[in-house]
């Protein structure tokens, strides 16, 4: 039987400290953290992260405003609201809800969001920082693993860690971090040959692949730790995780559970960022 990491409960304690920091920031600068999102075209899941992220930041007492620009946009147009954002004093935090619609270049978005603004971690100058260990934004979702496994005790020195998946967002970043947390780190992808003996080596796997159920318990080494980055909808409209929780929980130490591990998180740690470049924005 593995523990069940509860990352709502980790995120509301992560979230009452966010709350309390932001007080005292106010108190003593009269600077209120301030988030902007911008989202762009009718993607049903993305409106309901961006209800989400406007939810956290009232919860934190943070500032925040929200742009629902329509599939029309041009990228003129978007290109001059992060301009007036990255201009704008009450805002300290941009973040453009990826993905965006097909005619609009992603990268164009990320390269224009001030590296100080870039709550996201994706400017390739926060990006290079996170490769040297200097990290002033933390990617949110990697980051948000490690806050599970710290506050959940467990150890990742000298750990054989197997992130499988190798974005921009949640694999290569992830690796870095639990690399810079002195594990033994492994990134594995789709062209990773004995994809099931590599994870079996794992004390700590970090699935992130996008496969609804797809890591079973014949991959997993028993009592290891299993994070779940995944979340996929299932045919019955079900959010379900990228491990098949039922064979691998009997086998894992310690397991996130989808929804309810890492998701929570992810925006926790957006509000952690947002809080650090309003304090760096008094420095
Ligand atoms: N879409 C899915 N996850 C993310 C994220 O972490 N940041 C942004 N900007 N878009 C996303």
């Amino acid at each position: 039987m593995a523990n069940i990491i509860n990352g709502k409960e980790i995120s509301k304690a992560i979230r009452e400290e966010i709350k309390e920091s932001t007080e005292l920031l106010v108190r003593d600068t009269g600077v209120r953290p301030g988030l902007a999102v911008i989202i762009v075209g009718e993607d049903p899941a993305s409106q309901v992260y961006v209800r989400n992220k406007k939810k956290a930041c009232d919860e934190v007492g943070f500032y925040s405003e929200s742009y629902e620009l329509p599939e029309s946009t041009t990228q003129e147009e978007l290109n001059a609201l992060v301009d007036k954002l990255n201009r704008n004093d009450k805002i300290h935090g941009i973040l453009c809800q990826l993905p965006l619609p097909k005619h609009l270049d992603e990268n164009e978005v990320i390269m224009r969001i001030s590296p100080a603004k870039d709550v996201d971690a994706f400017h390739p100058e926060n990006v290079g920082k996170i490769m040297i260990g200097d990290y002033s934004f933390l990617p949110c979702t990697p980051a948000g693993v490690m806050a599970l496994l710290e506050r959940s005790g467990i150890e990742v020195s000298g750990k054989e860690c197997v992130v499988v998946g190798r974005s921009n967002i949640v694999g290569k970043p992830q690796a870095m971090l639990l690399l810079h947390a002195n594990g033994t780190v492994t990134i594995c992808h789709s062209r990773t040959k004995n994809l099931a003996e590599v994870c079996r080596r794992a004390d700590i796997l970090v699935a992130a692949i996008g496969k609804a159920d797809f890591f079973t318990g014949d991959m997993v080494k028993e009592g290891a730790v299993v994070i779940d980055v995944g979340m996929n909808r299932r045919a019955d409209g079900k959010l379900t995780g990228d491990v098949d929780f039922a064979s691998v929980e009997p086998k894992a130490s310690y397991i996130t559970p989808v929804p309810g591990g890492v998701g929570p998180m992810t925006i926790t740690m957006l509000m952690q960022n947002t809080l650090t470049a309003a304090k760096n924005s008094v420095k």
